[in-house]
């Protein structure tokens, strides 16, 4: 007699919610809580921040990098495959022998995650959302919210405002201003181009254009040269993640206020605290890892450069891990 391994999505709990494995992992929530098995050790976690933490790694692609869900929980991309992994960046926990990684296909864990959102995420949650700006992820299992588990994040193809950008530029594109930036003038510079060059020169109002976002710590990608990719957000609360850097993340703060916490990426040991104000610039390094508070809701200017070569670079010693040294 052979026993069948669970399946994704297998028979609802008490409470309504699936239990989800992958590889060696195992997944369940109750009202409160997420229980994560693997064959190490066990972990639990509020399921708010779980899923607020999960929904991230799932729209940003698992982003460059570490995406910590917390001190324990998290993930590490090679860019085609990922690692699901549990205390490997926690140095008691790789003291103790607790810790557990496994490598899974990009697609596998993707839909994975995804089933766990669309299951976990009840009707009036949406985990994208600043805290006055949803319901409950807590309770028993009522509904789903399947628009925002699987929004993803806006990306133009050519420069806002050349033909064929994303159109998130007026009341019509069904984005309204959001309550933090009713003061933003929304006025579009004029731009009066050579004819012939209509195609290829433009300009437009990027507080405008930022104050439409209706998401918080989802970054947008605005301009797309070669491998420098622009990507403005907008923050309010804590970010849902602890991003590992594997190169280095230019940040400029465009308004409001956002507080950094900096520790070493594969201890967690405290590094820095940094407050950036308005029209504060700072370079994360390759080798930390980092998590922000923003206090009100702020727009933040995120530069990457997303050459696929970078993080081998980095880890070989061939490239530094900031940009200057003073
Ligand atoms: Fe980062």
């Amino acid at each position: 007699m052979t026993t069948s391994p669970i399946q994704l999505g297998d028979v609802p709990n008490e409470h309504g919610y699936r239990p989800f494995t992958l590889g060696g992992f195992r997944f369940e929530r109750d009202e409160h809580f997420v229980h994560v098995q693997w064959p190490t050790g066990r972990h639990v976690t509020a399921a708010e921040p779980f899923l607020k933490a999960m929904m991230r790694d799932v729209a940003w692609n698992f982003f460059y990098g570490t995406v910590n869900f917390d001190s324990v929980i998290g993930t590490l991309n090679h860019y085609g495959n990922v690692d699901l992994f549990a205390g490997r960046f926690n140095e008691e926990y790789r003291k103790a022998e607790l810790d557990h990684s496994e490598n899974f296909p990009h697609d596998e864990i993707k839909e994975t995650f995804q089933a766990i959102l669309n299951d976990w995420v009840n009707e009036d949650f949406d985990p994208f959302a600043a805290p006055m700006e949803t319901g409950s992820a807590y309770g028993e299992k009522s509904g789903n919210n399947s628009r925002a588990v699987t929004r993803t994040r806006v990306a133009a193809k050519r420069m806002v405002g050349l033909p064929d950008d994303e159109p998130l530029r007026s009341d019509e594109s069904g984005y309204p201003v959001n309550r933090a930036f009713l003061d933003v003038d929304l006025d579009e510079p004029v731009v009066e181009v050579v004819k012939g060059y209509e195609n290829e020169v433009s300009a437009f109002n990027f507080f405008g254009y930022l104050s439409r976002s209706d998401v918080t710590w989802n970054p947008s990608v605005v301009s797309v040269c070669r491998d420098s990719l622009m990507c403005p957000t907008t923050e309010e609360f804590i970010l849902p993640i602890i991003h590992g850097n594997d190169r280095v993340e230019w940040f400029l703060q465009l308004s409001d206020e956002i507080i950094w916490e900096v520790e070493d990426r594969e201890s967690g040991k405290p590094r820095a605290k940094v407050v950036m104000k308005a029209g504060d610039c700072a370079a994360m390094p390759a080798d930390i890892r980092h998590q922000g508070y923003s206090p009100k809701r702020s727009m933040l200017l995120v530069w990457e450069n997303n050459s696929p070569d970078l993080p081998g670079m980095i880890a070989r010693g061939e490239a530094p891990t900031v940009p200057v040294t003073f």
